[in-house]
């Protein structure tokens, strides 16, 4: 009884012009659909960046989640809120370093805590595939600590999208997360002390993150950074990007403002007086500054104050070691730091753990202070 008037118009509506109705009706509807499919299909070109790729490049994402990234088409779930520590390492044809990275994480004592593990492999900017052995060995390692696994991006994304699509994190997550790129290794110490100095400074509103390494000292001070080792850490104005774990809510902002201030063609995050500016330029003369996603970082650190906070241990040591190798931002003639610097069970000290209250901060040209 209920729908029965509706049925009546319907009927009426229907013997008043029989045929001509529905051909309209299904001709309008499917305008619409095909409209809708064009749209979705220009807005994220998947299917056509799909459609250029041999078959045996089509594999498989085991994530299904709900955030899905325009840049690389890939949909991450970062919903999972009961971990403590998420690891994102990020690759693209480095197999052997890949590996070696993978080894040092099942090195790792996590403390008995949740961890997981997040491989992203990113395709070639020119033939679009993927590196067969590098995701061959992605998919057979065995990560002992927690669940892994294997995203492969469904386009070219290089630096910008490994770094700034596969952590976004919501606002009431609370693990922590590290991006290591492949050619990094990590102390088995490294949890340990990373959780230790989120617990310290993560309430302080001018911290970026924490860096697994030391200051790159060819991008530092002109006479390096000398901090007194009666502290353990201290912050410097640039982040390190050598095993980097953002603070969850400076992270997001700095997500926010790049989206936006990237699609000015005519800004560039330029900061007056440092290295990494000349850098960032001469890499734009070759239009390669796409190896650079740290230029904006290091400008959104600097109109904010922001600082990352970094080891202070006894002869460099680190939790973290890159080794330099032949890629994006090498071209692999850079000499190799041979001495392992990694902290292990021979120079492991608790005390590493007990960070300064009032922390030391040194400026872009080596100068301390105490705020
Ligand atoms: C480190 O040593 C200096 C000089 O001995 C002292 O003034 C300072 O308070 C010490 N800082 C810490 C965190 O122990
Ligand atoms: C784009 O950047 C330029 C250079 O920094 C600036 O002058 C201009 O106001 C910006 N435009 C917008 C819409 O923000």
């Amino acid at each position: 009884m209920k729908y029965g008037p509706r049925l009546g118009v319907n009927k009426m509506f229907l013997n008043r012009k029989p045929k001509c109705a529905v051909l309209q009706c299904v001709l309008i509807l499917t305008s619409i659909l095909f409209l809708g499919f064009v749209l979705i299909k220009s807005q994220f070109n998947l299917a056509s960046t799909d459609k250029n790729i041999p078959a045996k490049n089509k594999i498989g994402f085991e994530n299904n989640g709900r955030h899905l990234y325009k840049r690389s088409g890939l949909r991450v779930n970062f919903e999972t809120n009961n971990l403590d520590l998420r690891i994102i390492v990020i690759t693209y044809n480095r197999p052997m370093s890949m590996l070696r990275c993978l080894n040092s994480l099942n090195d790792v004592d996590y403390v008995g805590h949740r961890v997981k593990l997040d491989i992203f492999i990113d395709r070639s900017s020119e033939s679009k595939k993927v590196d067969q052995e590098t995701y061959s060995i992605a998919k057979a390692f065995s990560f002992l600590h927690g669940e892994k696994t294997v995203n492969v991006h469904k386009k070219n994304v290089g630096l910008y999208g490994q770094w700034l699509d596969t952590w976004r994190p919501t606002e009431d997550n609370k693990e922590i997360a590290v991006i290591l790129e492949d050619d990094m290794t990590v102390s088995p110490y490294f949890y340990k002390w990373l959780r230790a100095a989120h617990a310290h400074y993560d309430t302080r509103a001018d911290v970026s993150g924490y860096a697994l390494a030391n200051v790159y000292q060819l991008a530092a001070a002109p006479g390096g950074i000398v901090v007194p080792l009666n502290y353990t850490a201290y912050m410097y104005a640039i982040l390190g990007s050598w095993g980097f774990s953002p603070h969850r809510d400076r992270w997001q902002e700095f997500l926010v403002w790049y989206d936006s201030a990237s699609t000015n063609a005519s800004f560039n995050p330029y900061v007056e007086g440092i290295r990494h500016t000349e850098w960032y330029k001469s890499f734009q003369k070759t239009n390669s500054e796409g190896s650079m996603w740290t230029m904006w970082h290091i400008y959104f650190s600097h109109i904010h104050k922001l600082y990352c906070v970094f080891p202070n241990l006894p002869d460099r040591y680190m939790f973290g070691q890159n080794h330099h190798e032949a890629g994006l931002h090498y071209s692999g003639n850079v000499k190799a730091d041979q001495l392992d610097k990694l902290v292990s069970k021979s120079n492991w000290n608790p005390d590493f753990l007990k960070m300064p209250k009032n922390a030391i901060k040194v400026d872009y040209y080596g100068r301390i202070s105490f705020r």
